[in-house]
Parts: C-alpha cells; structure tokens; sequence
C-alpha cells in the first residue's frame, strides 16, 4: 500500500481590501477592510499557525489593473488591489509571532535591482529562521511597467528571459557570493569573517552590472524556496528550470493531471528531479454540515459577490477592458500579450465550444470552488491529490473567517484521511517540504557555488 501523501496548505492572501472574491470587504463578517492595521496579518499569521497551515502565501502587484469601462474609476471604486500596500515590509513581524509558518511573498523583477532584493530577502530569511519563500511573478500589468520607468508592458516571453537575467544574479549573490564557514564570529580571535570565503561576483549581463560582494551572510536556506505562477508554455519552463513550487489555477483534477505530468516531464529534461517541483493548486471553500446548508450559503456567496469586480480582474489582468463587448462575445476573438494562463484555464472550462464572457462570469467565480460537507470536500481534496497536486492554495472570501473554517472543520477529517498533517516537522520552510535547507545540486543556483573562488585563483 503507498502510504498517505498529504497535502500542504498555503493561505493565499493581499494586502489589500479587495483581492480575488471582489465585493466581500464590505461583508460584516470579514475583517479585511481593515487591511492596513498590522495586528489583521499578525492574528491571521498565529491562527494559521495554530490550525497548522504550511505557510501564508501574499499576492502583489505593483499597478493598476487594466481599464474598465473606460479608465479605472471602478477599481478604485471597488477597492479591486487598490489601495494595497507592500507584502514584504510586515513579514517581518509575521516572523516574530510564529516559530513554523511559512512566509511567502509575491515580487518581479521590474521592482527593484537585484543586489538590493537580494540582500532584503536574505535579511527577511535570516529573521525567520528560514522561512521565507519568493513567488516569482514577471508583472503583467501596463500601469505596472509604466511605474518603473519603461513606456509600456514588455512581450510575453521577454518578460521571462528578464525573468532568467534577474534570477542569474541573486543565484550568484545567494549561492556563490559567500561560502559556508566564511562567518566566524569568533570573539577569541577577533576576526567576524574570513575574507578568503567572501566574493566579489563581477556579474555583467544586458541590464545589470553587480560587483559583489552578497552584503549578508548565508542565511538559513541561502536562496528562498522559489515559487511560480504562471502556467504558458514558457512560464512552465521557466517553473520547471527554477521554482520549487508552481501555484496552478487547473478548472478540474484532470486538467490538473496533464500540466503537472507535462510540467514534471519538463523538470526532468533540466536534469532535475520530478519531485524537485510541488505544485499547489488554487481552491476556496464553502463549509457546511449539510450539502442543502453549504448549498445554502454558497447562494448567499453568490449574491454577495461583485461581478463587475470579478470580470473588471480578469479583463484587468489580460490587458483587456471588457467593459466594452457584449457578454456573448467569444474568447478566441480576444488576443493579449498579458498573462494566458487565464485564457487557457477558461478554454479548458467550457467543453466542446469557444467560451464567450457570460461564461467567464459564470466560471470565474464557481471554477475554482469546493463546495459541501468536510466530508465532500475531503473526498474533492483526495482527487486533487491523486492528479498529482502537492498543495492547495486556499482563497479566501473573508478573513479569517474562511480559514477559520476550514481548520475547525475541514482539517480534522482531512487529518483522519492522510490528507493533512499533524504538527510541524522542524527547521526551515524547505526542508519541511522538501527534507534540506539548501537547494539541492541539480538546480541551477548550485553552479555558482564554489564559482568565484575559482575564479578569483585564476585572476
Ligand atoms: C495563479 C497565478 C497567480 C499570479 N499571481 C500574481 C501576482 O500576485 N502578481 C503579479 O504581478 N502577477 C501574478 N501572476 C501573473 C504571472 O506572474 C504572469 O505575469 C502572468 O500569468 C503571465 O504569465 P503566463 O502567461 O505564463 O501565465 C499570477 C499568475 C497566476 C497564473
């Protein structure tokens, strides 16, 4: 008999008022309104923690979403990610108030120049003890570009060779920069570090030009555990080359299935391990102790729910503004340079026709969730799994309500099944998932590691 797989569980949450299930700040029952106030992340973090969530997952962007209607008037109206504010300035206070959780924030490289994320990342590692996880994100947002100086959005897969450039980078500052015992510290001899063991990288490329060395010493897992999201096919070959987790939005397990073995089958032609990168899928919940009662509230859900907000995002985030066509208006007549892994996910929705945007509303929204008894939901949970999915990225409609339920009542069934795990295992967030602290030789960071010192021998 295998014996069980559990899944891992990632809370997936912005800091902002209004991130996926637009409509629901203004719900008296949920406490995201007051996004702002750093006490909401801190007691989300320790309820997470309590209930034994693997890690809390923020989203980010870094502009506005695309036109609506027009302009942008109903983002702002509808809170739709603005206001939002920076993720990773308060991971460092989820840090202090957790001891296990994982910390995972979302950035791209259009932010900020390498040598400075580097050294905020491993500051941000070093004080959680290893917990730190980086969702690398290649900003499709026009308005995104536009506040980072560039006259526009990049073309699709530009934006991912950027994405290599920048990643090459921080893989020498992390992994080659420093070599392990180079940090003495010793009182005794007075010496804090050993010079022969720190790099300079001298790393020139198209759009960066960094000496070196790392200003901060290795921390707990070096390089952060690598998250991805974006499923195109060279987003998956940039997931299967780099990230240690790739958080999917699969319409069903099967779809699930196909990207996974095709995405693993990647893996290995890096020369990596299949099992080298977990896949989380994207998921919410409606909980009830009857399916009539989950039912029930899923309708009440649904009447809750902004429409306009879910299509104003996901037109936002293709680039299109679908305020302007008609709701029977078919998807393939649409073509974007922003993200498609949305477009796919819709076409892989809708069997045997071209989905149009009434579908989009209809599915949007329902796509993704699980409805029914902790039971149900145990059972939907067991064939996500079987697809070959590591971990569930849980949506939420409010917080902490959303979570609060599921640990309550979905998590002791799913614990019963093998579908969960009791208690945390001990160390950094990497070798809770993967069983080592470090990037294993295989990956592509691993190349730099040792790289320099040869190189400043031979100078
Ligand atoms: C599930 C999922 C979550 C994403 N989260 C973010 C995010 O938080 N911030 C962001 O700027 N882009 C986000 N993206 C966008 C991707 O990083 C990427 O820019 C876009 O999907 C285009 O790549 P693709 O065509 O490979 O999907 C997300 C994409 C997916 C599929």
């Amino acid at each position: 008999m295998t014996p069980p797989r559990p899944l891992h569980f990632a809370a997936f949450v912005m800091n902002t008022a209004s991130h996926i299930t637009h409509g629901l700040w203004r719900a008296p029952d949920g406490d995201q309104i007051r996004f702002n106030d750093l006490d909401l992340w801190v007691d989300l973090a320790k309820r997470l923690e309590a209930g034994g969530f693997d890690a809390i997952f923020f989203a980010d962007v870094v502009g506005l979403y695309g036109d609506y209607d027009g302009g942008w008037e109903h983002h702002a109206k509808l809170g739709l990610q603005i206001p939002s504010n920076d993720p990773l300035v308060i991971l460092s206070a989820l840090a202090s108030h957790t001891e296990h959780l994982g910390l995972a924030f979302t950035a791209g490289p259009i932010q900020e120049a390498p040598f400075n994320f580097a050294r905020r990342v491993s500051t941000l590692d070093h004080a959680s003890n290893g917990r730190i996880a980086w969702n690398i994100v290649t900003s499709a947002l026009e308005n995104g570009w536009r506040n980072f100086g560039h006259d526009g959005l990049l073309a699709h897969d530009d934006r991912y060779a950027w994405a290599d450039e920048y990643l090459d980078v921080l893989y020498k500052l992390w992994e080659g920069s420093w070599d392990d015992g180079a940090l003495l510290a010793d009182r005794a001899s007075g010496v804090y570090a050993d010079p022969t063991k720190i790099h300079k990288i001298h790393h020139v490329s198209e759009r960066y030009r960094v000496e070196g060395p790392h200003l901060v010493a290795p921390s707990p897992q070096r390089t952060p555990l690598l998250f991805q999201a974006g499923s195109s096919p060279v987003g998956r070959d940039f997931a299967a080359r780099n990230a240690e987790a790739q958080f999917i939005v699969s319409p069903d397990p099967e779809n699930a299935r196909k990207l996974i073995d095709d995405t693993r089958r990647l893996v290995e032609g890096h020369g990596r391990h299949r099992d080298d990168l977990k896949f989380f899928q994207g998921l919410s919940f409606v909980v009830g102790s009857t399916e009539e009662e989950a039912r029930r509230k899923e309708a009440d859900l649904e009447e809750r729910i902004d429409i306009d907000g879910m299509i104003a995002h996901f037109g936002g985030s293709l680039g299109i503004d679908l305020g302007a066509y008609e709701a029977d208006t078919p998807i393939d007549l649409i073509h974007t340079e922003g993200g498609q892994s949305g477009l796919a996910w819709l076409r892989e929705s809708v069997d045997g026709r071209t989905p149009t945007l009434g579908d989009l509303t209809r599915l949007r929204a329902r796509g993704t969730r699980v409805v029914g008894t902790p039971e149900q939901i145990a059972d939907r949970l067991a064939q996500w799994r079987d697809a070959g999915v590591d971990g569930v990225n849980v949506i939420n409609q409010v917080i902490p309500g959303s979570y609060d339920e599921l640990i309550e009542h979905v998590f002791p069934v799913l614990r019963e099944r093998g579908l969960a795990r009791d208690g945390y295992a001990e160390g950094t967030l990497r070798r809770k998932l993967f069983g080592h602290d470090k990037l294993p030789d295989r990956h592509p960071a691993a190349q730099y590691r040792g790289a320099f010192a040869a190189a400043e021998v031979a100078a």
